[in-house]
């Protein structure tokens, strides 16, 4: 009997210790669109979609480097709001807007429409917001949004556009579906990333984009690639449609 007692004690010790083990590890996210990696790049959250991994998001105390000097020569801001080609009736949509490098440049060009400034940040809205007085700038609309969701009206923008943002976009597949929602038919989309395929571009790895993984990450909700230009020294700019 006592033998007995001698096998079954351990067994049973294993088992609580297998059981609890099962409940206080902690669970692997589930999801059908993402995928969860231990072993991934340190700039990045180990969150992957289609194969990319997500970058951390850009905190509002790197908001002086936004505005930094040099990037009127490294993104020629001004070039890239002429490639936009807008109307002044245009309704534009800045995603993940920062500190406005973007918004404040198009709101004087579309005077009777407006510039919706999105961004999960509420320090970045402030500083918009600040900006936004001094520049009597009316027509911007700061709007905070979520990690999943633009919080934008339904089909009323007639361009979409995000610069240096989308790669850090914790649920990208959300955010494009919720964008696609905003854009009114024929409505465009344009991402502006630093170019994945070119070695020479001195940026880290999960802060930059190929046109190929935006083509299959954007046109899997429905939008449908029109053009990339090359006009930018180190980045991509890629136009994207909804159908009409
Ligand atoms: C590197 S900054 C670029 C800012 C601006 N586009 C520019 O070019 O100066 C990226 C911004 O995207 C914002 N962001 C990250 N995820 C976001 C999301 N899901 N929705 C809206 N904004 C987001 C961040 O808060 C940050 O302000």
């Amino acid at each position: 009997m006592t033998k007995l007692w001698l096998l079954i004690i351990p067994a049973l010790l294993l088992a609580t210790t297998v059981m609890y083990a099962q409940i206080a590890s902690p669970k692997a996210p589930t999801s059908a669109e993402y995928e969860y990696r231990t072993n991934h790049d340190p700039n990045g959250i180990g969150k992957f979609y289609m194969g990319r991994e997500i970058a951390h998001v850009m905190g509002h105390l790197g908001a002086d480097w936004l505005e930094r000097a040099e990037r009127v020569a490294e993104e020629r801001p001004d070039d890239v709001v002429k490639n936009f080609k807008l109307k002044p009736s245009d309704v534009v949509a800045d995603i993940g807007a920062g500190t406005g490098y973007f918004t404040f440049r198009i709101s004087p060009i579309v005077k009777q429409g407006k510039v919706y400034a999105v961004d999960i940040q509420p320090e970045m809205l402030a500083l918009m917001e600040q900006r936004k007085t001094k520049e009597k700038a009316n027509n911007v609309i700061t709007v905070q949004g979520t990690e999943q969701d633009t919080k934008l009206p339904e089909s009323t923008i007639d361009l979409a556009f995000m610069v240096d943002a989308y790669h850090e976009f914790s649920y990208p597949r959300e955010m494009m579906q919720s964008i696609v929602k905003s854009l009114k038919p024929g409505g465009r989309v344009v991402l502006i990333e630093y170019r994945g395929e070119d070695p020479a571009v001195q940026i880290k790895l999960v802060h930059k984009m190929t046109v190929a993984q935006v083509r299959k990450e954007l046109e899997a909700v429905g939008l449908k690639w029109k053009e990339t230009k090359g006009f930018l020294p180190y980045q991509h700019f890629i136009v994207f449609e909804k159908a009409g």
